[in-house]
């Protein structure tokens, strides 16, 4: 099946409108179905072995509460981590941070377009992605992934898997009450989802990475890149984290404008 990628309803809406607004509601519940966080919480804890990254960044953490779910599966373990919510939108309500501090993780929202707080932040160490990269034709997503890897340690990315049962599934959201904006975005997703090595494919300097791809769940693929060497998460985070102190870029776009609108940005700390 050609990867197709097509523009998506929610990313079109603001983010008070009812129709966005119940589309996240079943996000949130379809992402408890493909038990993502599940994933990328095992996914984390393979690539860290025992020790706790100091922060974690999500590209396109929507409400935050995928990150959040990581969190609360992962913090027993990893207790005290400083998670970063990137997004286009500002979705993320203040409960959801409370949220965060309950299981002992700091949260912070930065409202920004990926590409343009990549090129600008110190921020990587480890950076997350669930169901964003599909939003990215070839040619963007290798520059992001060229982006990421100049700043991460470790990268990983959950997306629906490209393939024929998935596809038949997200047809079939009616049955569990999905609106017309998840229902039409859903198909184009996984129509621009991923499969076999095309990420591996597009991330550059492979020598000094080792690329795990694969399907994973029902309907999810997952990658994971992990810079070679050998170290702990820990010991690459506390490197990273003595760097110059990180650049937190927040627009001042005010809530509720379209993405096509955001483009000032406001230095917070
Ligand atoms: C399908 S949602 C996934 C949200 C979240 N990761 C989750 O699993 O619930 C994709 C998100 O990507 C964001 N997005 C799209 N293009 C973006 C860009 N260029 N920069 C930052 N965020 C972007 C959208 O605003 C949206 O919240």
């Amino acid at each position: 099946m050609k990867r197709i990628v097509q523009p998506e309803i929610l990313d079109t809406l603001p983010p008070h409108d009812p129709r966005a607004v119940g589309s996240r509601n079943d996000l949130r519940r379809i992402n408890r179905l493909m038990q993502n966080h599940r994933l990328m919480a095992r996914a984390l804890e393979k690539c860290g072995h025992d020790s706790a990254p100091k922060s974690i960044v999500e590209l396109g953490a929507g409400d935050g509460s995928f990150l959040l779910s990581v969190a609360q599966t992962i913090s027993p373990r990893w207790p005290n981590v400083s998670a970063t919510l990137l997004d286009l939108q500002k979705n993320v309500v203040p409960q959801t941070l409370v949220d965060f501090a309950a299981v002992g993780w700091h949260a912070e929202i930065v409202v920004a377009d990926v590409f343009d707080w990549l090129k600008t932040s110190d921020a990587g160490e480890v950076i997350v992605a669930n169901l964003f990269l599909h939003h990215f034709e070839d040619a963007r997503l290798a520059e992001m992934l060229r982006l990421i890897s100049e700043r991460a340690k470790v990268f990983i990315a959950i997306e629906p898997h490209r393939a024929s049962w998935p596809l038949v599934c997200s047809r079939l959201l009616l049955a569990i009450g999905c609106n017309d904006v998840t229902r039409h975005d859903a198909v184009v997703s996984v129509r621009a989802g991923f499969s076999s090595n095309e990420l591996s494919a597009l991330w550059p300097d492979k020598k000094k990475w080792e690329l795990t791809e694969r399907r994973a769940g029902i309907f999810s693929h997952i990658f994971i890149a992990k810079k070679s060497g050998g170290d702990s998460i820990s010991e690459l985070v506390g490197r990273a984290s003595s760097r110059a102190a990180r650049t937190v870029w927040l627009t001042s776009a005010r809530e509720g404008a379209r993405p096509t609108n955001l483009r000032h940005s406001e230095k917070i700390n």
